[in-house]
């Protein structure tokens, strides 16, 4: 497939980042044997899809989506939607036989990611879910480091993704507070990102532990009106992975003084790396097989300079020592998948991937409800 046709679904933050992406993959990869477009979007209704196709040049507007799943002249069905929204769509597009790059979560469930992961995996469809903070230039060279063995037996971890956008109780609650409409709270829309990082750079999990925390439970809801929240502000996990690691994932949109506050660190049992998203240009190494002289030597953590170092063909620009960003990450992931489409390849991660995260987090749910640690098996085995 050498012009990559892509069906955008949705048009909030995640729609015009994966536009953005699509829009700009030739400045950020040289020579690259493939074009993509945005040959169709489909919002809430036809005059913004087609005000949206004027102003951004996408083909056609759509009103429907299962015009747009349908359409003979798309080949990628990329879906920007809320959460709850995903498992249908998700079904009509495999059933279109359409390729698919599918914001996370997958779906509201861990029964509905693995019905879907099953359906994609017999139709041999190439289907990408958007973990996109695994193509973050640190993240990747922390698997390079693990996969070399820089830090020997993985033993524990601690992860956390923060935000403050919760703490104006007088701001309106968009969907991501509803759990119908997101599958939960702050555990599956920030959740989701840690447990994917954790599971690609440590392994599968295998049990967990974990206490939700709703410290403000009426705030304005989204008309702006009196509403009770039911959706987890925070959330606290305690993980036992299947190779013997433990750890901790703490998530939460009522930290005062928090941005993007993703960060991790991981602890083996010669070394140790750690990340923060908010100084994404370097990743942390510490090298514990160093012997330590007297006085301190050179011993400690470094800082490797992993910037805008990314794996050919990535051009010049932006040059590989530009600072790193967010949205280079989403850049990566958008290439990464379209490059499997080309060469008809699978990509990763997988809809067993995201189906896996999404067992992960149903466990923590039913820890919470139940008082108890939960087995990732517990819930694979319930459906
Ligand atoms: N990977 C990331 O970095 C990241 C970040 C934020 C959100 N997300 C995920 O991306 C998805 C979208 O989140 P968002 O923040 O862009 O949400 P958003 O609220 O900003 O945008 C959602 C879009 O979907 C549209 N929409 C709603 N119902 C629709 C329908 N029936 N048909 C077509 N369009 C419809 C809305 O009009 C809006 O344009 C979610 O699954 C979310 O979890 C991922």
């Amino acid at each position: 497939m050498k012009n990559i046709r892509v069906g955008l679904l949705g048009f909030g933050a995640m729609g015009k980042a994966h536009a953005y992406c699509i829009d700009n993959l030739k400045y950020f990869f040289s020579e690259i044997p493939f074009s993509a477009t945005v040959g169709g979007i489909c919002t809430t209704s036809y005059e913004r899809s087609l005000s949206i196709a004027e102003q951004y040049g996408f083909g056609r507007a759509f009103a429907d989506e299962d015009e747009l799943i349908f359409s003979d002249d798309i080949d990628v069905i990329d879906i920007c939607t809320p959460n709850a929204m995903h498992y249908e769509t998700l079904k009509k597009a495999i059933s279109a036989g359409k390729l698919i790059y599918c914001e996370k979560p997958l779906c509201l469930n861990y029964k509905e990611a693995a019905e879907i992961a099953k359906l994609a995996s017999e139709s041999g469809i190439i289907c990408n879910i958007v973990f996109n903070n695994r193509h973050l230039a640190p993240i990747m060279r922390a698997k390079e480091i693990i996969e070399e063995g820089s830090l020997g037996r993985i033993l524990s971890f601690s992860c956390e993704y923060l935000h403050n956008s919760a703490l104006d109780t007088k701001r309106n609650a968009g969907w991501k507070q509803r759990r119908d409409v997101c599958g939960g709270g702050v555990l599956v829309d920030l959740g989701s990102h840690c447990i994917d990082l954790m599971y690609f750079l440590c392994g599968s999990f295998s049990s967990v532990y974990g206490e939700s925390q709703i410290a403000f439970p009426e705030r304005a809801g989204v008309d702006g009106s009196p509403w009770k929240t039911d959706a987890d502000e925070a959330f606290y996990m305690l993980c036992n992975m299947e190779n013997g690691a433990k750890g901790t994932i703490t998530l939460s949109k009522i930290t005062s003084g928090a941005n993007d506050g993703l960060a991790f660190s991981i602890h083996g049992e010669r070394g140790s790396i750690s990340f923060s998203l908010m100084q994404p240009n370097y990743l942390r190494f510490y090298d514990g097989s160093e012997k330590t002289p007297e006085l301190g030597g050179y011993c400690g953590y470094r800082d490797i300079e992993c910037v805008g170092r990314y794996p050919a063909p990535a051009g010049a620009f932006p040059s590989p020592k530009a600072p790193s960003s967010w949205l280079r990450g989403h850049v990566q992931s958008m290439y990464d998948f379209l490059r499997s489409v080309y060469t008809s390849t699978p990509s990763a991660p997988s809809f067993d991937d995201a189906a896996h995260v999404q067992a992960v987090i149903d466990a923590a749910y039913l820890s919470d409800k139940e008082n108890r640690a939960v087995k990732i098996s517990e819930i694979e085995k319930s459906i």
